[in-house]
């Protein structure tokens, strides 16, 4: 592993870290990142900073990496862990005003206030109905913690944004990178479900914050949120916005302007090997094989997709820390 990190910085500048829903929640990226990398060469040397403390991990929806990942940070800075899947729970109303007489059983003005009896930090994953862009854009789910809850919200994926697997992938160029603006290409790929734009959108945040030349490819109509992509370059033709580069991360997103539609199956837009070259391969994981990628790229030594699956603990666990040294 190829690392070029400058650890002798100053990394205590950081601003005071209450939530982390967004990477707008990051005040200096390069740091932290250099930070987590930090960590994750002596994981253990914070572990009584989060003792007697209790980060409570509640799912609306499935994991395998974010669940277990953040579990195994916190553990590592010596926190206690309770995780409560939704589904298993009351069903919760987030309707201010509403009348429940129908299959909504607490409020979430209540479900907050309690569950932040229990938790010094609560973390949520969220997804988004792919149906209702307002409600999905309103992110009422994380936002209903955060105003109701009384301690720090860190989000696991939410409607709009997955935060953590963000750091997790600016950690994991940072450790791999070769020159000091190496080329950064965001790929669509095929996927036969509607998938959230939210690891996209944290991804094209970070990579805009970090000293990368991003530029993102996809078929016409997949266009992210303009207000995300900003001035990022756009290039709708794929080998083009290949060549030469020296990270090529993939993702399937369904559409922003037909909200949550699949407009293509075009299996063109499957990563090869031959459209690879010899760039990194990066992905956040679960993969479709022979539909996002072919096995020939998952398996290869250019696959970094494992290495982005470890850095998600130390993604974790530089944002419990942070958090937990404020409370
Ligand atoms: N990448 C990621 O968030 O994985 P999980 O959905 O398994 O948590």
């Amino acid at each position: 592993m190829q690392c070029h990190v400058d650890r002798s910085r100053n990394v205590s500048n950081l601003r005071i870290m209450k939530n982390y829903t967004d990477i707008n929640d990051l005040s200096n990226v390069e740091d932290i990142v250099l930070e987590a990398i930090n960590l994750k060469q002596s994981p253990y040397q914070f572990a009584t900073l989060g003792k007697h403390k209790t980060l409570v991990m509640l799912f609306f929806n499935s994991s395998l990496r974010t669940r277990l990942s953040t579990e195994k940070a916190a553990k590592q800075l010596g926190m206690d862990v309770m995780i409560l899947n939704i589904k298993d729970s009351w069903n919760l109303e987030f309707e201010d005003g509403s009348v429940m007489n129908l299959n909504t059983t607490e409020h979430i003005k209540e479900a907050a206030q309690v569950i932040s009896q229990y938790a010094d930090i609560i973390a949520i994953r969220a997804f988004p109905t792919l149906a209702d862009k307002q409600k999905d854009e309103s992110e009422y789910i994380l936002g209903s913690f955060k105003k109701y809850a009384s301690v720090p919200v860190i989000s696991m994926e939410s409607a709009m944004a997955h935060p953590l697997q963000a750091l997790a992938d600016a950690i994991t160029i940072e450790e791999l990178k070769t020159k000091d603006k190496p080329k950064v290409v965001l790929s669509w790929a095929p996927h036969p479900k509607a998938l959230p734009q939210a690891v996209t959108n944290s991804f094209v945040k970070m990579m805009q914050r970090y000293n990368v030349n991003l530029i993102i490819t996809h078929p016409k109509g997949y266009e992210l949120d303009d207000k995300i992509t900003g001035k990022t370059k756009i290039e709708y033709n794929q080998e083009v916005a290949l060549k030469d580069a020296d990270f090529v991360y993939v993702k399937n997103w369904s559409s922003y302007s037909e909200y949550g539609k699949i407009l293509s199956h075009d299996t063109n837009w499957m990563m090869t090997k031959e459209k690879l070259g010899l760039a990194k391969f990066m992905h956040c994981l679960p993969v479709r094989r022979n539909v996002v990628v072919e096995d020939k790229v998952l398996d290869s030594d250019q696959s970094v997709v494992i290495q982005q699956a470890t850095n998600r603990t130390f993604a974790a666990q530089v944002v419990l820390k942070k958090i937990l040294e404020n409370l």
